[in-house]
């Protein structure tokens, strides 16, 4: 059976863990600050934090921006349910919008959904296709949508419009005209869940690049300190010796990560652009050659009008068929002996969203993607021979199901 998504684990990785093992410190410290300058070199933002995960990184920051009960944020429809859970979990009510047929947020549903709740937007760059930033800001800077902002905090008042939280959990290395994913709003979140292009196994981080009137390093360490219980030193800090006393100076959360998982993505990360990302390109161009000629189906954005894709996975949908039809050629495929997987059930077809009146007919173009795709999967240990097993695999499926 070709898996669907094992994690990349070589010898640099184990090296790197054992470094951390055997260093006598195991949770946040050295290996996490590494990580955190590796990020930031990657995606040229200066400030970046590593948390346990993209879902508490979204908490952090909805909750740093002052976000709670009565505020509204828009998400997209077509998204893992984690995007509209941060926003439910700091006591906001997530707004859906529906997508395009590119899988990303769609700006003019974006803009009908605005009103003076509206606090925030979260892009989500689904399989590491970058959102159209730019048509996002353009739409929040219009004057008629701009003047509805009401402040309700601090940083509210500092920013003075909606903030732009990019949910890249799927997009580390992407590129929209020629800033890398990271750099492309206020402020970014990567997940290195164990499926994601880097990984450490469970864990995220976030990229700082709020505009002037702040203070993207003063943020991040308020950020880091709300991560660590509101704690004024870490663990690593105060094992230092004759560093014991601290204090308690709000009451924050417990998401910091640990060293070990840091270790794990830092020897990923340091062979990202050059080898593990470059890999994951050449197997969706791979995937492009065997399907461009067929007639039923719809190949992915991997480049399009200066959008980068970091290739995180393969949404292949296919023309003219029915959901029931996509469930069936999935399992001819893998009967095949080809794992593959489907992203995402729309967040209103969930039963959590269903009960609080999220209705699927609402969102058309997420429940269309939906019905008709399925996911491929892009890693680097994929060999030749494995990519044209699972083309081949797909092709007959397809057959033995449609015709
Ligand atoms: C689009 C999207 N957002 C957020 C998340 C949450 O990431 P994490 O598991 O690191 O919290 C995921 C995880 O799969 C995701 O796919």
């Amino acid at each position: 059976m070709i898996p669907f998504s094992p994690p990349y684990i070589d010898d640099d990785v184990i090296r790197e863990v054992m470094d951390s093992l055997n260093s006598g410190w195991i949770t946040t410290g050295p290996k996490v600050k590494a990580l955190e300058q590796e990020v930031s070199k990657l995606t040229g933002v200066e400030n970046v934090l590593c948390v346990n995960s993209a879902t508490s990184a979204l908490m952090l920051m909805l909750h740093w921006f002052g976000i709670g009960k009565g505020d509204e944020v828009i998400v997209p429809a077509y998204t893992y349910c984690a995007t509209a859970l941060a926003v439910m979990h700091v006591g906001a009510k997530p707004v859906m919008a529906d997508v395009g047929k590119d899988f990303c947020i769609d700006p003019q549903h974006v803009k009908k959904l605005i009103n003076e709740n509206t606090k925030a937007i979260i892009p989500v760059d689904i399989a590491g296709f970058p959102c159209d930033y730019d048509n996002v800001m353009e739409i929040i800077s219009e004057p008629s949508i701009a003047k509805l902002f009401k402040s309700k905090s601090v940083e509210q008042e500092k920013l003075g419009r909606i903030f732009i939280l990019s949910d890249a959990a799927h997009s580390i290395g992407a590129v929209y005209k020629g800033k890398p994913s990271g750099a492309l709003c206020d402020a970014t979140v990567f997940s290195f869940h164990a499926v994601k292009n880097v990984t450490t196994a469970e864990g995220g981080a976030i990229c700082l690049n709020l505009p002037d009137a702040f203070d993207n390093n003063d943020l991040y360490k308020w950020l880091r300190l709300l991560s660590l219980n509101g704690q004024t030193k870490d663990a690593f800090t105060k094992s230092q010796g004759g560093n014991w006393r601290y204090d308690i100076i709000y009451p924050g959360f417990k998401m910091n990560l640990s060293d070990i998982c840091a270790a794990v993505g830092l020897a990923q990360i340091r062979k990202y652009e050059t080898f593990l990302l470059e890999k994951r390109k050449e197997i969706f161009r791979k995937y492009d050659e065997g399907f461009s000629s067929e007639d039923w189906a719809e190949l992915p954005p991997e480049i399009v009008d200066g959008r980068e894709s970091s290739c995180h996975i393969y949404l292949l949908r296919i023309n003219g068929i029915s959901e029931y039809q996509r469930d069936k050629i999935i399992e001819a495929i893998n009967e095949l002996g080809v794992s593959v997987n489907v992203h995402f059930v729309p967040m209103p077809m969930l039963t959590v969203f269903r009960e609080r009146g999220y209705d699927i007919n609402d969102y058309p173009v997420s429940l269309d993607n939906y019905s008709r795709v399925i996911t491929l999967p892009v890693y680097p240990q994929l060999s030749d021979e494995d990519t044209q097993t699972i083309i081949t695999s797909v092709k007959e499926a397809y057959r033995k199901v449609v015709s």
